[in-house]
């Protein structure tokens, strides 16, 4: 491919996954090595961006990192829109760096930040990534593969302590506002039943499910909870335990604490939470999601580098494409109900 772009600008922001080390490697494995490209990196995100901390990338800087978890350019929830002057506040980095196209690697904040930045001029292209899984307009995001293969071991751990005690197991996994991480890992653990914050939870229901477990001689029961379920009555869950973060976004977790007791009155059985928290997002990435990183990192390089801006890397099916960056936004995807609907046939 010919040269078109002098350099290339990337950054991760918004929440970390296993993934992000593998995908930078890709935008600057393939910027370098196909394109002769020069590639710089942003600090923290877009508080890097703003603040002008860059650092050069170059082949070497990216070896040995495919397999190695978080993002060791860092990240932030830092937002030119909330906490600047949108392009204005970014504009001087991208300027005095050279930077003619930015690969933006994110989720749903971040690509909405990106979006905006591009329609007042940016060259943007975006990479989704989330352990939560819910950009639309991809079939999947990294991240999500390595969290789904922590909560089913994890899931699989609390059943064995949960039938020899006897007891009802609340385990609580991240998905902010979809439940594909508790979709997923319930099903591969086979769980009793999954809460989702696509539907309203139905506790009366899940006690009834629960009760006739129990009669019908199994003595324990595995409930998977989405951390942004919320619980009956209204109460904000986990949201009005810990307030916002610096995106604006309702930080989350302890939600399965509100419901447990609920339960316990409802079943008579005893009702522990485990609340898996950071630990879905820690760590060595699975083979599956290093592939996926990297093929999007490579792809991005070729749409930055080719002048292809305001559009998104995405899976369909097998193949990548470009989708713009739009449609990437233009909703949170939910869990697909075929899908649930396979993990409700093995509830109880
Ligand atoms: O957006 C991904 C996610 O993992 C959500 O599921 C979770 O609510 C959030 O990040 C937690 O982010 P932080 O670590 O910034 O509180």
């Amino acid at each position: 491919m010919t040269r078109r772009a002098g350099v290339i600008g990337v950054l991760t922001a918004g929440g970390d996954c296993p993934g992000l080390n593998a995908c930078i490697r890709g935008v600057v494995g393939r910027a370098v090595t196909d394109h002769d490209v020069e590639v710089v990196g942003i600090r923290n995100g877009w508080e890097g961006l703003m603040r002008g901390h860059t650092l050069p990338l170059t082949r070497d800087s990216v070896r040995g990192i495919i397999g190695r978890g978080g993002t060791f350019l860092g990240t932030s929830r830092a937002d030119p829109y909330v906490h600047g002057d949108g392009y204005e506040s970014v504009r001087r980095t991208i300027e005095a760096n050279g930077i003619e196209a930015l690969v933006v690697i994110g989720g749903d904040g971040t690509l909405r930040s990106a979006l905006r930045l591009a329609e007042e001029g940016l060259p943007v292209v975006g990479v989704p990534k989330t352990i939560d899984n819910d950009i639309a307009a991809t079939d999947i995001t990294f991240g999500f593969d390595t969290a789904v293969q922590i909560a089913t071991e994890a899931i699989d751990r609390i059943a064995t302590t949960a039938e020899s005690h006897n007891r009802v197991m609340l385990v609580e996994v991240m998905g902010r506002t979809k439940g594909w991480i508790a979709t997923y890992a319930g099903i591969a653990a086979g769980a009793d039943a999954i809460l989702v914050p696509e539907e309203d939870v139905d506790i009366e229901e899940v006690a009834r499910v629960l009760r006739t477990r129990h009669r019908h001689g199994h003595t324990y029961s595995i409930v998977v909870v989405a951390e942004g379920v919320r619980p009956p009555g209204g109460v904000g869950g986990g949201v009005a335990m810990h307030g916002l973060d610096a995106f604006g976004f309702e930080r989350l977790g302890g939600v399965a604490y509100q419901l447990a007791p609920l339960l316990e009155e409802l079943t008579g059985f005893e009702t522990r939470v485990t609340v898996l928290g950071h630990v879905q997002r820690g760590g060595t990435p699975t083979a599956f999601d290093r592939v996926l990183a990297t093929r999007f990192g490579a792809a991005a390089a070729d749409l930055a580098v080719g002048g292809q801006h305001g559009v998104m890397v995405a899976l369909h099916g097998t193949r990548l494409v470009a989708v713009p960056l739009a449609d990437a936004c233009a909703e949170i995807r939910g869990v697909d109900p075929e899908l649930f609907g396979v993990a409700r046939t093995f509830f109880g």
